[in-house]
């Protein structure tokens, strides 16, 4: 059986090695471990909650309709908590799907408000149909998005797009983030813009920044001493949110464990975040990417 689905979760192996699987929870879609060749890819914290309580702390959790917090509150998706309500949403499991790869195993989840999070829609009302197509290959992991505004809706569906992937990496501080340099940054932390000068991102403290519309050739990498972990691909996703917790913002995080746990994660997050998507009634978007194995890449935009 490639595909097994139980009441919480469905895992997905690889036909010609079971060792390369992938398992997601039907509670927020959310990946919770992709393993090539029985080697862990995702950070997962040891506290985070997978019965549905909160969203997951590590995998790839899905940011939808809004990232981090709308601060207007003229604004219906400031009703919404941090990061929306996908990832705090049962999806349904649609069963598998043709896959695009000679290799590949596809399988889908889907959202509505009929069943989402029923807290959450009744604080931001409007119609949406998400559809997550998920691709494990030998060597790639391929998450694609299709976000509907029904025919029959009555108004516009605005809304941000992120997969929020968290990478497992082995030492942050000797974990480079590349392929960024030249563009457009946005440091939460001290609330400031400017233009990515390093030659590669490094980590020694808190780190929270969107960069923003980075074209879709340019490769992320996540590189460890001069060996690629991981290289992710993105098609409609213009921004990246780097992030690492470090000390402090790891000690509030009640479901983030071990309190060390920050070492060894990185977060490199693909999305559409600095600016809001618009469809109307009828339209359509898609959004995807993939996680895969690549030679060091030196890009510079
Ligand atoms: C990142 C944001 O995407 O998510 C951070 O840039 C935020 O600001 C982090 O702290 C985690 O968010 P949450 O809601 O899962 O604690």
């Amino acid at each position: 059986m490639t595909v097994q689905e139980t009441e919480t979760k469905v895992l997905i192996s690889h036909p010609k090695d079971a060792s390369t699987q992938v398992t997601v929870l039907k509670y927020g879609a959310t990946v919770i471990s992709y393993k090539t060749k029985g080697i862990e890819n995702l950070f997962l914290s040891e506290a985070a909650k997978l019965d549905g309580s909160k969203p997951v702390r590590g995998g790839i959790p899905l940011v939808f309709p809004v990232f981090g917090k709308e601060t207007n509150p003229e604004d219906p998706l400031s009703k919404l908590p941090q990061h929306g309500l996908a990832r705090n949403s049962h999806w349904e499991f649609l069963g598998e799907s043709s896959p695009k790869e000679k290799d590949g195993v596809a399988v889908q989840f889907g959202l509505y408000p009929d069943i989402a999070n029923q807290e959450l829609t009744k604080l931001w009302d409007y119609d949406f149909t998400l559809i997550l197509t998920l691709e494990l290959t030998e060597t790639s992991l391929r998450t694609n998005i299709e976000v509907t505004n029904p025919l029959n809706s009555k108004r516009d569906l605005k809304f941000h797009w992120l997969f929020h992937s968290y990478f497992k990496i082995d030492d942050i501080e000797d974990t480079f983030v590349t392929n960024l340099t030249g563009a457009k940054v946005y440091d939460q932390l001290l609330q400031e813009n400017y233009v990515e000068r390093l030659p590669v991102l490094q980590f020694q403290e808190e780190f929270d920044k969107i960069y923003s519309n980075v074209s879709p050739n340019i490769l992320v990498q996540i590189v460890d001493r001069g060996e690629v972990l991981h290289t992710l691909k993105r098609t409609n996703l213009p921004d990246l949110v780097v992030w690492n917790p470090w000390v402090e913002k790891s000690k509030g995080m009640a479901d983030f464990e071990p309190k060390t746990g920050f070492k060894h994660m990185v977060c490199a997050e693909a999305g559409h975040v600095k600016s809001y998507l618009v469809l109307k009634p009828g339209e359509k978007w898609v959004g995807e990417q993939t996680l895969c194995e690549e030679k060091l890449t030196y890009q510079a935009i």
